[in-house]
Parts: C-alpha cells; structure tokens; sequence
C-alpha cells in the first residue's frame, strides 16, 4: 500500500518560551488530497501543531513523515524542503501591503527561486511571471487586481491573493490556520468553498483548523478535534469520494440561474 502523504508520530511540541509541551503524542495519517478540519477550544494546540507542521517551530520529539520521506522535525536544515512542498494561510493575512498583488501572489514561487531571481523578480516581473499570476488571480475571482497594490483590498480580497499565493506554490499540502476567523458567515462560507474546491482541483490535501463546527462538518469529511494539547477525536463522515458542496450564496445564484 502506498503511505499516506502525511504521517504525524507522537509528536510533542514545546515552542522555545513555553514552560511545558503544547502538542502531547500526536499521531495521525493523512491521505493525498484528504481534507481535514482540526478543531478544538482555544488553546487547545491547533497553530502550535500547523507551525509544527510547517516547520517553523521544531518539535521536541516524535517523527514526520511527508511523501513517503521522513523529515527531521527538530533539524533545521529539513524545513527549506518541507515549507517548499507545504503552503500555508495563516489566519491574519500575511501580505506585504506596500507591494502590488503580483508580489505577493509570486512569493508562493520563492520556494523554487534563487534570491537574485526574487530580487529581480521585485524589479522587473517577466511576462511570464506575471502571466501565472494572472492565472491564479482568476482562479480566485480577483483578475482584475494583478497590479492593485496588495492594501488597498478588503479583507476578504486580500484572503483570495493568500490562496492564490499557496495556489501558486504547486503544495502537496495546505495548512489553513482559522483562514476564514475574521471573515463575516456569508464570506467565510464562499472563501471555505473557494479553497476546498481549488485544493480538490488540484490534488492537494488540506488541514485547516476552524472554531465553527458547522463549517468543519460541511466541508471537510473528516474532522480531527484537539483538547490541552492531544488529539481527543478523528471522524470521518462517510466513505464517498470528497466533492466540495456549494457555498450558500453560490447556490441561490446557481438557483436563480435556473429559475
Ligand atoms: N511560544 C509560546 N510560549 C508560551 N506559550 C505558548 C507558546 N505558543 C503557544 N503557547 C500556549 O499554548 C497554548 C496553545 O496555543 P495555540 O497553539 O495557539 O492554541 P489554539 O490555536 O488551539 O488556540 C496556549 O495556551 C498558548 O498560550
Ligand atoms: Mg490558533
């Protein structure tokens, strides 16, 4: 049987500052393209366990295995190759407002660009580049913005070009951190559907913590639950192939489109 994509193996988390382990024994499979809510109060451990997984806290102990490879999670010199293959969207955006859309869009490119190709990149964008911008923007319903600098976009824009940015990174995986917190329902529905859509286009599986359990439940088939730090609950729903249901507003245009 091929291994899953991601294998956690007790893992232990202490980030440095912290006086005891955040994330105890956390051990769980994930399939290719699998897609799965982690829920749980805060403070349970869920951003302790994504940084983790993204390599930019390390782990006090236990083993991470990413495409069959195990990956050092305490050793620095692994996460270059690790952050390459995982995206991340972090629940505050993370743009760099001054610059235009494209920059930030392309900074999911880095990973595979020497820093003189970044640095020109900033200065004197190819056509090319921009062009693949331009088709991860319309990806995410923003073509009209390729050049609006990234600031200027609400709040929600500016959670599309943070998709199309990890879009853009070709990731086996997604860690979404609360991506859709500071959102209001209506668009926190049409980002989750946006994302979860995209990723099963694409092949790539999804972690993705939420605080709402009516979300988890609606897009991601299985749902993994956190408390003080452990894992407390893995649920998969049903054993039918993953489609991503339409976000409610979605619908009504849908259904007013029939009508
Ligand atoms: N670097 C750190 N130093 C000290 N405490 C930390 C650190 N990082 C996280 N914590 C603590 O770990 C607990 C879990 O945090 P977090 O992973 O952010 O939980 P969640 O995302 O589920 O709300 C919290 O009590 C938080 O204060
Ligand atoms: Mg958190």
């Amino acid at each position: 049987m091929a291994p899953p994509l991601l294998r956690v193996h007790r893992l232990e988390v202490r980030p440095p500052g912290a006086a005891t382990s955040i994330c105890r024994d956390v051990s769980f499979d994930l399939a290719g393209g699998e897609r799965v809510a982690l829920v749980g109060p805060s403070g349970a451990g869920k951003t302790t366990l994504l940084r983790a997984l993204n390599g930019s806290v390390a782990a006090l102990s236990g083993r991470i295995d990413l495409a069959g490879e195990t990956v050092n999670p305490s050793a620095t010199g692994a996460l270059r190759g690790l952050r390459r293959r995982i995206a991340v969207i972090p629940q505050k955006h993370d743009l760099v407002e001054p610059l235009r859309v494209y920059h930030n869009v392309m900074a999911g490119a880095l990973g595979r660009w020497s820093d003189a190709h970044a640095l020109r990149f900033l200065f004197w964008p190819l056509a090319a580049e921009l062009g693949e911008a331009q088709a991860a923007l319309e990806r995410v319903g923003l073509g009209d913005k390729l050049r609006a600098r990234a600031g200027t976009l609400s709040g929600g824009q500016q959670q599309r070009v943070a998709i199309a940015r990890a879009l853009v990174q070709r990731p086996l995986l997604l860690l979404a951190d609360e991506p859709v917190a500071s959102l209001d329902p209506r668009l926190a529905h049409q980002a989750l559907q946006l994302l979860c859509r995209l990723a099963e286009d694409d092949g790539i599986a999804v972690i993705c913590s939420l605080h709402q359990p009516d979300l988890a439940r609606q897009y991601f088939p299985r749902t993994i639950e956190m408390e003080a730090g452990r894992l407390v609950g893995d649920r998969t729903r049903d054993a039918r192939p993953q489609t991503v249901p339409a976000a409610p507003a979605m619908r009504q245009e849908r259904a007013a489109r029939l009508a």
